[in-house]
């Protein structure tokens, strides 16, 4: 498994997952063509404090991660350090093999490497396979907003906090 930046080429591997509805369950930004999907990556590709990484198992792009930095709170100076929001998709037609726990395995810590002092994840409740990748690479969950948000069935949905801090 190898995770590296992801390009404009990426766009027709990204939409070939990114489009299937189970990927997009508890997604705020939802892919369903070529256009959105190049947009997506273009979009990224041009935010200084974003990353978008593919994801690839022999050679094949099978998921994607990445995410956004930013400075947290202060109640004085500027802090000068970033946290930093993580997020994934993995092809449903490779879930349960470990590709997004050993992605995150690899990214997290790079961008503590980077100077990343926290990074966080936001997932909901129900997304098992979700929690259970950032519990087993060392994100606590921190807490659940109950009934946050809606889904795009029409549920409340509670919504988790896990982060990974630099030691
Ligand atoms: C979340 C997601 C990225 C996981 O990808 P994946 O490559 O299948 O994850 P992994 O195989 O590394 O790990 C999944 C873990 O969850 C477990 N799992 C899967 N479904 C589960 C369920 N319904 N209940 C409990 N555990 C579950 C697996 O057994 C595995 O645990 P293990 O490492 O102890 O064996 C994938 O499901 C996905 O792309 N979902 C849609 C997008 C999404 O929800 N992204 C996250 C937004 S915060």
């Amino acid at each position: 498994m190898t995770v590296r930046p992801a390009c404009d080429a990426d766009a027709a591997a990204f939409l070939g997952y990114k489009r299937r509805p189970e990927c997009q369950a508890y997604v705020t930004r939802t892919v369903d063509t070529l256009e959105q999907s190049t947009s997506l990556i273009a979009e990224r590709l041009d935010e200084p404090d974003s990353l978008l990484c593919a994801v690839l198992v022999d050679g094949h792009v099978v998921g994607d991660m990445g995410g956004r930095r930013y400075r947290p709170e202060s109640l004085g100076p500027e802090p000068d350090v970033h946290d930093f929001y993580l997020g994934y998709t993995v092809d449903p037609d490779r879930w349960n093999q470990g590709v997004a726990s050993a992605a995150v395995a690899l990214l997290v810590p790079a961008l503590h490497r980077v100077g990343i002092r926290r990074i966080v994840a936001k997932t909901f409740a129900e997304n098992a396979a979700s929690l259970r990748v950032l519990t087993s690479n060392g994100f606590c969950h921190e807490g659940t907003e109950r009934l946050a948000v809606l889904g795009r069935d029409g549920r409340w949905l509670d919504d988790c906090t896990l982060a990974h801090l630099a030691t």
